[in-house]
C-alpha cells in the first residue's frame, strides 16, 4: 500500500502516512532526488531505513513539493523551502518521523510543529524510569502502560523537535501534565536554561504506532 492516509490535526496542520510496503526499487523509481539525497541514501544501511527515507519523499511529492524543497539546518532539522516551487501554498513548518515501515510528514501553516511516530513496543517500560515520571503509568493495564510511555516519549521527542537545543534532558527539563489515553491530548513543559515553555500535544493509534504532534500553547 503507498499513500496510508492523511489527519487534519487543525485547520492549520495536516499529517500525511505513507506505508513502504513498495521494494526499494519502486520507491526509488518514483521519487525525484537531488544529488545530496542520493549520497545519503546510499550511506544508510538498512533497507528500513532506506524505504523510510524516500516514503518521506513520497508524502513531500504527494503534498506538491519534491525532495529539492525540503533542505535541512545544521543541526538536522527539516525545512520546506516554498519558494522554489510552482505550488502556491502558505505552509510554513514541516516536522518529519519514520519507524519500521511507516514515514510521516506534518505541516503547518502558523505555528511551529514537531511530530513523532514510534511503533507500540512492550520493552518501552524497561527504558520508561530514564525518561519520564513512571507515577504516571500507574493503576493501568501492561497494555495501557506501554501505548501511554510510547505517546509520552513521543511527546519529548516532538518538543525536542521544536525546540531542537542542545543539552535539552527528557527526564529532567520535560514534563507532562497528567492525562489519560482516552484524552487523545495532553499539555508538557518545558523547563531548560531559566526559560518556561508550554505545549500542547495531540496523539493517535495508527495500527500498531503512536503518533503525536506537539506544539506551543
Ligand atoms: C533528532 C531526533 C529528535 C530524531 O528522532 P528519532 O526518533 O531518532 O527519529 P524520527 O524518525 O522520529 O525523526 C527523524 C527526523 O527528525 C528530523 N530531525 C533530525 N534532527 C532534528 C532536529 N535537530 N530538530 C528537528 N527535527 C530533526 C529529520 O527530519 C529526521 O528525518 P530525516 O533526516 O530522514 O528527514 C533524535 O535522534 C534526538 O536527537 N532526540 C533527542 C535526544 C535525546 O535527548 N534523547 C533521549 C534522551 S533520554
Amino acid at each position: 500500500m503507498p499513500f496510508h492516509s492523511s489527519i487534519s490535526i487543525s485547520p492549520t496542520i495536516t499529517a500525511y502516512f505513507w506505508k513502504n510496503s513498495e521494494t526499494l526499487e519502486d520507491l526509488f523509481d518514483q521519487v525525484l532526488l537531488k544529488d545530496s539525497s542520493i549520497k545519503r541514501l546510499e550511506g544508510m544501511q538498512s533497507i528500513e531505513h532506506k524505504k523510510g527515507f524516500l516514503g518521506v519523499r513520497m508524502l513531500v511529492q504527494h503534498i506538491g513539493f519534491t525532495d529539492f524543497d525540503l533542505v535541512y539546518d545544521a543541526t538536522g532539522k527539516p525545512h520546506l523551502e516554498t519558494n522554489n516551487t510552482i505550488t502556491s501554498t502558505k505552509i510554513k513548518h514541516i516536522s518529519i518521523s519514520h519507524s519500521h515501515e511507516f514515514s510521516s510528514i506534518c505541516v503547518s501553516t502558523d505555528e511551529i510543529i514537531g511530530v513523532d511516530l514510534e511503533k507500540v513496543k512492550e520493552k518501552v517500560l524497561r527504558i520508561a524510569p530514564r525518561f519520564m515520571d513512571v507515577t504516571h503509568l500507574e493503576d493501568l493495564s501492561i497494555e495501557k502502560q506501554t501505548k501511554k510511555a510510547t505517546v509520552i516519549w513521543g511527546v519529548k521527542e516532538a518538543i525536542f523537535k521544536i525546540k531542537n537545543e542542545v543539552g535539552i534532558s527528557f527526564p529532567d527539563h520535560i514534563s507532562e501534565d497528567s492525562f489519560t489515553l482516552e484524552d487523545k491530548s495532553g499539555s508538557a513543559h518545558l523547563h531548560f536554561n531559566s526559560i518556561h515553555e508550554s505545549f500542547s500535544f495531540q496523539f493517535y493509534e495508527i495500527e500498531s504506532f503512536i503518533f503525536v504532534c506537539a506544539k506551543p500553547k
